[in-house]
């Protein structure tokens, strides 16, 4: 039997609705999921949970695809999700395209029902 990786696309939002260099969080059950828009107005999403200790890469300084964690400045591609430079670890990425403006993000099928935006950066 063939097993698929089943992936829904799911409409999050547009590109306006995040500042650039900056992100948006969406909820998809217990995780949090941080999506970036770069300066160039490129998107990406992973995990809003930083590989060292958790911090919360949502609120962290989008520059060069990357993004600075707000809590001990590693630095994470947007693009793998990987601690760059000497540092070492990962965040689970999820891929993100742009129709037109509006933003979809992959999430397994099934769980798009538990998506809910929130966008607490305070
Ligand atoms: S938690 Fe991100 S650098 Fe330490």
């Amino acid at each position: 039997m063939m097993r698929m990786t089943g992936q829904e696309w799911v409409s999050i939002g547009t590109l306006h609705d995040i500042p650039q260099r900056g992100a948006r969080c969406v909820r998809n059950g217990d995780m949090t999921i941080a999506v970036f828009r770069t300066a160039d107005d490129r998107v990406f999403a992973m995990e809003d949970k930083c590989p060292h200790r958790a911090g919360p890469l949502s609120q962290g300084i989008v520059h060069d695809g990357c993004v600075t964690c707000p809590l001990h400045n590693w630095i994470i591609s947007l693009e793998t999700g990987r601690a760059q430079g000497a540092d070492e670890g990962g965040t689970a990425t999820f891929a993100v395209r742009l129709e037109g403006q509006r933003i979809l993000l992959a999430l397994p099928c099934g769980s798009a029902a538990a998506v809910a935006e929130s966008c607490d950066h305070g």
